[in-house]
């Protein structure tokens, strides 16, 4: 069995049947709504950023000097991490796909804008993606990052059982592109993140399971919660 916590905002760790722990898009000290601060995170193997925004990067490359963890991200996102000291990075781009330890993991397109937090003379650029994993055993998730409502969803019909989607609103999809984003991939199970960070996307997420209705069971998660698959 494989656990996802969910950290608030678009932070997740994923733990795999075979115990590797993976963190999707870090966003732990600034973050008002996390449950976890960057000091209580011990062991982590790989950390995952959606791209370079700080509230999915932000915590990244302490966290990779603290931990030891392989930072996964687009090509440029990696190579400013390993400029500011991380050891282990593996690049990668939209579309790409590789089998690490923990599963087959593929970048998928986000329509989104890219600046590197952390990168003061605008070095590297931050193409913004979003991460499908294939767990084994019909256990193949679906990290949407920021993005807005894209036809590309389609490509992903039937090929997602958990889906975490933002519904925030303002910076990415709010709940009604979500719940179309639903439709079109058809998940099994969704879980809402990127909002209630702050009053700017404060939404109601029992509103959106309301919306989405029999299309997906829609998991709702408060943060240091976890659902097991
Ligand atoms: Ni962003
Ligand atoms: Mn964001």
């Amino acid at each position: 069995m494989a656990r996802l916590i969910w950290h608030g905002h678009s932070t997740f760790t994923l733990e795999t049947d075979a115990g590797h722990r993976i963190m999707f898009d870090p966003f732990l000290d600034d973050n008002p709504k996390s449950d976890l601060k960057r000091s209580d995170v011990a062991q982590l193997d790989y950390i995952l950023c959606s791209h370079g925004h700080f509230d999915h990067f932000g915590d990244a490359v302490p966290l990779a000097k603290q931990t030891g963890a392989t930072v996964i991200a687009t090509f440029e996102l990696c190579a400013f991490a390993a400029s500011q000291g991380v050891s282990d990075t593996h690049g990668m781009n939209i579309g790409g796909g590789h089998e690490f330890p923990f599963g087959y993991l593929k970048l998928t397109p986000a329509l989104h804008s890219g600046t590197v937090a952390g990168d003061e003379q605008g070095r590297y650029t931050s193409t913004p993606c979003g991460f499908w994993v294939d767990l084994g055993r019909d256990r193949r998730l679906y990290h949407a990052g920021d993005t807005a409502l894209i036809s590309d969803f389609a490509l992903l019909r039937g090929q997602v059982d958990l889906a975490l989607l933002p519904i925030g609103d303002n910076y990415t999809m709010g709940p009604v592109d979500a719940a179309r984003a639903v439709e079109m991939i058809q998940p099994r199970v969704v879980i809402p993140m990127h909002y209630d960070t702050w009053d700017l996307i404060a939404q109601d997420p029992a509103a959106f399971r309301e919306r989405v209705g029999a299309a997906a069971q829609v998991v709702i998660l408060e943060p240091g919660a976890s659902h097991d698959f």
